[in-house]
């Protein structure tokens, strides 16, 4: 029962802020420790910040205390797919290259470091020769001023069990996973920035839009045709988070294909799936024995 307890209290630490208006960091989880810690006596929750042990390095330098959540960033999608292929979908580096070759092609996947810190998963990639250079005609937004170049690339890791940190150059995302059914998940997206004048965001968005195209060319989709946001396909549409979509709906529709089976897997590029796979196997085991009234 313990650690059934414990995975609930985690649960509900992660979700405790949802309705607020702004993200909540560091000092927020630490208030909901001590709020669950009143609340459930004897659930022996661990403390928050035990939990987190060791993750802290791996994060981008971002304060989000500072940063502003804009309304109008707040993004939410209902996927057909259980959150499990989800979660292996954004921890997963091998797919990068390849789904995302014409979408997040400003980071330099081949030179990702990852691994796991206890159940969480931290990641980190540089940018691009080519992004790093025209860094600042390039980005899509004000840059966010503890991303100087020291620390430039991409924080992504995978808080277990269910939350997402996408920490860039200019924003700081949360990407939180909420299970709905076993093959139904919704996901939300909330999106921290620097503070900017609406002529800022502007100015930086037009200039990062045209430079793209003079730098690169016109832009064209991974198959080499023109983005078409009518078209049927989402590899037409150029947009990273649908290319994950339909990817993600897509797994779980082949479990139900008699003929699926799981085969050879890239040694490197999908261990990390793997061991994901093993961490979520091991609290399903000490919960199925702490729930067994036989
Ligand atoms: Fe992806």
């Amino acid at each position: 029962m313990k650690n059934l307890s414990f995975s609930l209290a985690l649960f509900l630490i992660i979700s405790c802020g949802k309705d607020n208006s702004s993200i909540q960091t560091n000092d927020h989880f630490s208030k909901c420790n001590d709020i669950l810690g009143s609340n459930c006596n004897g659930f022996e929750a661990e403390p928050i910040t035990t939990w987190f042990e060791g993750i802290w390095e791996h994060l981008g330098p971002h304060d989000p205390n500072r940063l502003i959540e804009y309304p109008d960033t707040y993004y939410e999608k209902m996927i057909n797919a259980n959150w499990k292929i989800v979660a292996e979908n954004y921890i997963d580096v091998y797919h990068l290259s390849h789904l995302h070759s014409n979408t997040l092609q400003i980071y330099d996947h081949a030179n990702a470091k990852y691994g796991f810190v206890g159940d969480h998963y931290m990641f980190w990639e540089p940018p691009t020769n080519e992004y790093k250079v025209n860094l600042d005609k390039l980005i899509p937004y004000k840059r966010i001023k503890e991303m100087t170049d020291d620390y430039i690339g991409a924080y992504v890791p995978w808080l277990f069990p269910s939350l997402g940190l996408t920490e860039s150059e200019s924003t700081w995302n949360i990407f939180h996973v909420i299970p709905l059914a076993p093959d139904k998940t919704k996901v939300v997206v909330r999106t921290k920035m620097e503070e900017m004048t609406e002529w800022e965001y502007t100015k930086q968005s037009m200039k990062s839009y045209s430079s793209w195209s003079g730098i690169r060319g016109i832009e064209k989709t991974k198959y080499g045709n023109k983005p078409n946001p009518d078209s049927d396909d989402p590899m037409d549409w150029n947009d990273f988070m649908e290319e994950d979509v339909y990817v993600c709906e897509q797994q779980q529709k082949s479990l139900r294909n008699p003929l699926f089976g799981i085969t050879a897997t890239a040694k490197e590029g999908e261990s990390t799936v793997r061991y994901f796979q093993t961490i979520v196997e091991r609290w399903m085991d000490r919960n199925r024995n702490d729930n067994d009234i036989s």
